[in-house]
């Protein structure tokens, strides 16, 4: 598996999101199939493996993950987030992400980071947690308290690294100088465009991006018509019926593409991103072994000049129906 470099951080080019695995998010799934789905993915290589504390309820999906990891701990970077998951009694403050949740609630003050960490490293079943992100900044709080409570934790061996999800270039900047930055992880995908300026300044200071639903929620595998019962893509205006019979008639051209190539248009979305910079690291989801052995071997693709100004080309004209995403 071809590897890349976060920070000071190596990890495969393609790692795998487990957020798919908790049910209530896209539809229902039990851990049967979620162990399973784990094993294969750590099998096939993808060995930086991505959650969160607030995927699934009372850390059902680091719990996943902390069972998958059991006796072969050294093999896998385990990256979880902090801030979405708030004890009880606590106050939060409103993030606004548009798309199929309008709003989340957020507390990353740096008095709650220590008990957060420490619920997570219980829950994963381990004694460090190799990549740590703040979930989202929370507008109460300055991004440099919240990180200068994740350098304690740095400083206490809980975690190994600092990452941040869902920041600005300027938030990145002045976490930064706090303390180094391994990654930032927001949304990155054909059909959502990178912040260039974070992009520009995450380049500057030598922090690896982490791009988060690579595949467009599955979008971009092509391969979405309708959707099942509990799956929050339900919220999400690009997926209404009508909207996504409009978006798979205006993806055809990048489908079509992939066909010609060859593969698979989930393998070409995520090769398409893994040429936008030598630093990004792509993060699928998939309940599917096959899927995410198809997605795994997207590492090895290189795509010539050309392929790439054509999905250019394709992506400049192919106006997404249904919502901005913040
Ligand atoms: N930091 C944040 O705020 C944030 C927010 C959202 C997500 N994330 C991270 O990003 C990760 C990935 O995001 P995501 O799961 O929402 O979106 P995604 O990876 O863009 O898409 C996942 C969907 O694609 C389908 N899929 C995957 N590979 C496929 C293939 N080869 N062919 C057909 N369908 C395929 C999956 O279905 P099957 O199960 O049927 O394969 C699933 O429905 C999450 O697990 C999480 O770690 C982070």
């Amino acid at each position: 598996m071809k590897t890349r470099v976060l920070g000071s951080l190596q990890v495969p080019a393609i790692g795998y999101g487990a957020m798919v695995l908790s049910p209530g998010v896209y539809g229902e799934i039990d851990d049967t199939r979620a162990e399973a789905a784990l094993k294969t993915a750590l099998d096939a290589g993808a060995t930086h493996i991505d959650t969160s504390d607030a995927y699934g309820a009372d850390g059902h999906n680091e719990r996943l993950v902390g069972r998958a990891i059991k006796g072969r701990r050294d093999e896998v970077v385990v990256a979880t987030k902090f801030g979405l998951a708030i004890p009880e009694g606590e106050s939060s403050r409103s993030q606004p992400v548009g798309y199929a949740f309008n709003e989340l609630r957020v507390n990353a003050e740096p008095r709650l980071v220590r008990g957060y960490a420490e619920r997570s490293l219980r829950h994963l079943g381990t004694d460090v947690i190799d990549l740590y992100y703040a979930h989202y900044p929370d507008p109460g709080v300055p991004i440099e308290d919240t990180v200068g409570a994740m350098a304690e934790l740095v400083r206490a061996g809980l975690i190994r690294h600092v990452g941040l999800s869902n920041v600005t270039a300027a938030q990145l900047r002045a976490a930064h100088a706090v303390h180094p930055v391994a990654a930032v992880q927001n949304e990155w995908s054909m059909w959502r465009p990178a912040d260039a300026a974070l992009l520009a300044t995450a380049r500057e200071l030598g922090v690896g991006l982490v791009a988060w639903s690579p595949l467009g929620n599955g979008f971009l595998t092509g391969t979405v018509q309708a959707l099942g019962d509990g799956d929050f893509r339900h919220n999400a205006p690009r997926f209404s019926a009508e909207n996504l019979s409009s978006n798979n008639d205006r993806y055809a051209p990048i489908r079509d593409l992939a066909t010609r190539l060859g593969i698979s248009p989930a393998q070409l979305a995520l090769a398409w991103l893994l040429h936008q910079d030598e630093h990004v690291v792509a993060i699928p989801g998939s309940r599917t072994p096959s899927h995410i052995e198809e997605n795994l071997a997207a590492t090895d693709l290189t795509l010539h000049p050309d392929t790439l100004a054509r999905i250019d080309e394709a992506l400049a004209t192919f106006e997404v129906t249904g919502g901005t995403l913040l």
